[in-house]
């Protein structure tokens, strides 16, 4: 069956869209409804046994992983690894035979990545795939296969996709920690109830975007965008910078907040856009002061927090982007939206190729 845009004007609106249901979907399936805890398909590994787990990806799956790193090392207490596919493949890292692969994709196509995939069985290792397509050749080849279910992705740049990918991690983190010992059920429990608040909170996100739309107004004749994220965020930060050099050619860059001071802050006047993504956390404050610094040399400031992050920072920010508060465990997933919707928007404006980006291929499968 050929696939519409449906009332949209681009499939990449229509895919931000389709967020609530697909992850209400990708949840339901590893969520048991009876006693609301995670639940894995018979998988031929031994997950408390595995030592380390070791990733590799390309594009946004890539910074799926990485945010999946931080959920898997702190929640889980796995050790764990990650590289883009290109650099993995060829570093010849030594691997575990004990440990598991990591690959994960939308396709289940991208060379480097299958290259990644082939080479972590070489090594003796045990490897999961995370993919859209289960024909595809990586979930052919793997020895245990995830499912995001968020249907034909048509848009070069990943949405859905990426946003089911998180949701399927962040699950397999809870499973993992449960067969691990690491975490008990009650500690799950209430990360198990965010997962699940997840698809009402990113329809109402998807409800109104005019502050969005306004936001891409104002940075729309930008050079240079900067966006900070730290922690499970900084992935995010990444991702909306990806993006948004993708889709508007605007020159962005994705940093670990901490990371400012030894870079990107000397690029920093009135005309650059600083972008941070950052909910209400443990790590607020160290952003905070980031910001505070940035903010001090001119920067324009633009936030992406909850209503306490907006109120701590309302002297700063020269524009805030209010989301619903959640539990910092799936901010990661709720912000992806934003953020892509703001790289969306920009482009519309600009009038350029939203859907097919000058350039870039939907599934890179020659290296
Ligand atoms: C291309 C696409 C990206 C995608 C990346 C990895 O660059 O434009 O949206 O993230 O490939 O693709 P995969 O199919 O492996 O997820």
């Amino acid at each position: 069956a050929s696939i519409g845009k449906g009332n949209f004007r681009h499939f990449m609106e229509k895919e931000l869209h389709e967020n609530p249901a697909i992850i209400g979907d990708t949840l339901n399936r590893m969520i048991d409804p009876a006693t609301r805890l995670p639940v894995l398909p018979d998988l031929a590994v031994d997950l408390a046994a595995i030592p380390r787990i070791s990733l590799s990806a390309c594009g946004s799956a890539y910074y799926a992983g990485l945010t999946a790193r931080y959920w898997l090392e702190e929640i889980a207490r796995i050790p764990m690894d990650a590289d883009v596919a290109s650099e993995f493949r060829y570093r010849e890292p030594p691997l575990d035979p004990a440990g598991l692969g990591l690959v994960i994709s939308q396709s289940g196509e991208t060379a480097d990545t299958m290259a990644a995939l082939r080479y972590m069985k070489r090594q003796g290792c045990k490897v999961m795939s995370v993919v859209n397509v289960p024909e595809s050749t990586m979930a052919r080849e793997s020895d245990l296969m995830l499912e995001t279910i968020a249907g034909p992705e048509i848009s070069v740049a990943s949405t859905k996709a990426f946003t089911a990918q998180l949701a399927v991690l962040a699950g397999f983190t809870l499973a993992l920690a449960r067969a691990r010992d690491a975490r008990s059920d009650a500690e799950i429990a209430p990360l198990v109830a965010a997962l699940m608040e997840l698809p009402g909170k990113m329809a109402q996100l998807l409800a109104d975007d005019t502050e969005i739309r306004a936001l891409a107004e104002d940075i729309r004749d930008a050079r240079d965008v900067l966006f900070f994220g730290r922690g499970s965020m900084m992935p995010i930060a990444l991702e909306g910078a990806l993006k948004l050099k993708e889709l508007s050619y605007i020159h962005a860059e994705g940093y670990p907040a901490g990371e400012m001071k030894h870079g990107p802050i000397a690029l920093i006047d009135p005309s650059v856009p600083v972008i941070a993504v950052l909910p209400s956390g443990p790590l607020f404050e160290k952003t905070a002061s980031n910001l505070q610094e940035a903010a001090a040399r001119g920067g324009r400031i633009i936030l992406f927090s909850d209503k306490a992050g907006a109120a701590r920072l309302a002297g700063i920010a020269n524009r805030t982007i209010i989301i619903t508060e959640c539990d910092p465990f799936v901010a990661p997933i709720l912000y992806a939206i934003p953020v892509q919707l703001l790289a969306y928007h920009v482009a519309v404006l600009k009038g350029t190729d939203v859907d097919q980006p000058r350039n870039l291929a939907k599934s890179v499968t020659v290296e």
